[in-house]
């Protein structure tokens, strides 16, 4: 069987020099790499490699950039939400109120920790419809996570005040989000747990796979330590028989690096966005979601909703823009969920999102002449 699954990943991460504007960035941005191959150079020197030195910085920087006062690494954004859930005794027969317009990570956290993943719609802001999540809880509901979707925040106030009232953890999906605020804070102090990506592709990237959980709560950063590192206390005592999710300490290093430069990075891609925004406004054909001044918005993904989606789609490939569909299908329609017997039509507004909404190439190489030629491409394409 998996012989049969084609290795589609590599070629996620090549820059395509068919396009002129690039989604992937990954060859401009390490143009500095020797630098961090010098940092590199002293960890094997060291032989500093699991759990390491560079893990530990990075940990108390992290948590400081987010807020928060406990940062834990782990090996993925998925190991994140995954080894969340165990923390807070999420298992086989709970339910996690979540969202079917997110990428497969969430749900997979889900259903790895053996709960059921119970949906509700989306809102025209690609994020969890705040309003729907009350009639959803069940005795069986054992936690609630919400998705900051392209580095969006969701509506914090109200999803924390409904988890409170039934005292249910809201575990988040921060992995669009670094940097991101609601009200003014930082997205990683919100609810229980914050949980964060350094795949190679977010804000914040890593040469590999590589997570971190926020938290202010020293009980949950305990438990997330041991779970990470086969529920060791000590060499020679564990505690609970659990997982083997550090964040490497070679990723760790990179990540430092490119602490340094997300300020500059994020500060790029919400000019660029905000370009975007005025441009494409009065194009009656596109949607965009309404700009809200209490949400610090980190443009992961820069995406629209727009008519004639995937003949815009090929348009813009055609002329050399790296126009992608983040995501044509929601989850529920996924062949696996199949056994949670969800059928179309029962998310009706993710649904038009998976349909209509289109990135575009929004990172911190894309230049104003870039955007200038984008917004042309589509003014034209549109008449
Ligand atoms: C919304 C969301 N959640 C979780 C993940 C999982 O992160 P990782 O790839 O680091 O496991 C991703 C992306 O990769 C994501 O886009």
């Amino acid at each position: 069987m998996t012989d049969l699954i084609e290795n589609f990943l590599p070629s996620q991460y090549r820059q395509n020099d068919e396009y002129k504007i690039n989604h992937n960035y990954l060859r401009d941005q390490f143009s500095d790499k020797d630098q961090i191959l010098e940092k590199i150079r002293r960890v094997v020197e060291r032989g500093d490699f699991t759990l390491g030195e560079e893990v530990d910085l990075f940990e108390r920087e992290f948590a400081s950039l987010s807020g928060v006062k406990f940062a834990v690494g782990v090996g993925s954004g998925t190991d994140a939400l995954f080894l969340s859930l165990k923390a807070h005794g999420v298992g086989p027969g709970d339910e996690v109120i979540t969202t079917p317009f997110t990428f497969y990570a969430t749900i997979g956290a889900i259903v790895t920790a053996g709960a059921k993943p119970i949906f509700v719609d989306a809102g025209e802001d690609f994020n969890i419809d705040y309003s729907l999540i009350e009639s959803k809880i069940t005795s069986s509901t054992k936690a609630i996570m919400p998705v900051h979707w392209s580095g969006r925040p969701c509506e914090m106030d109200q999803i924390i005040d409904i988890g409170a009232r039934k005292n249910i953890p809201i575990i988040s999906d921060a992995c669009h989000a670094i940097k991101a605020e609601y009200k003014g804070n930082k997205i990683g102090g919100l609810g229980e747990v914050a949980c964060f990506s350094f795949h190679p592709l977010k804000n914040l990237n890593v040469w590999g796979d590589g997570g971190i959980v926020a938290t202010n709560s020293s009980e949950v950063a305990a438990k997330l330590r041991l779970l990470r590192n086969h529920g060791l206390a000590s060499r020679d005592e564990c505690q609970v028989f659990a997982y083997n999710s550090r964040l490497d300490t070679i990723q760790a290093v990179v990540a430092r690096h490119m602490l340094e430069k997300i300020e500059s990075i994020t500060e790029s891609r919400i000019n660029n966005a905000h370009y975007f925004d005025e441009a494409l406004s009065s194009i009656t054909q596109i949607s965009i979601p309404h700009r809200h001044v209490h949400l610090k918005e980190v443009f992961h993904l820069y995406s629209i909703v727009c008519e004639r989606r995937n003949e815009l789609q090929k348009f813009l490939n055609q002329n050399g823009v790296d126009a992608k569909i983040h995501y044509p299908v929601p989850m529920h329609l996924q062949p696996a969920a199949s056994h949670l017997g969800y059928k179309q039509g029962d998310f009706p507004i993710a649904e038009k999102l998976s349909k209509n909404t289109i990135s575009l190439p929004v990172h911190e190489f894309i230049t104003k002449a870039d955007c200038d030629h984008v917004i042309k491409l589509i003014q034209h394409f549109y008449g």
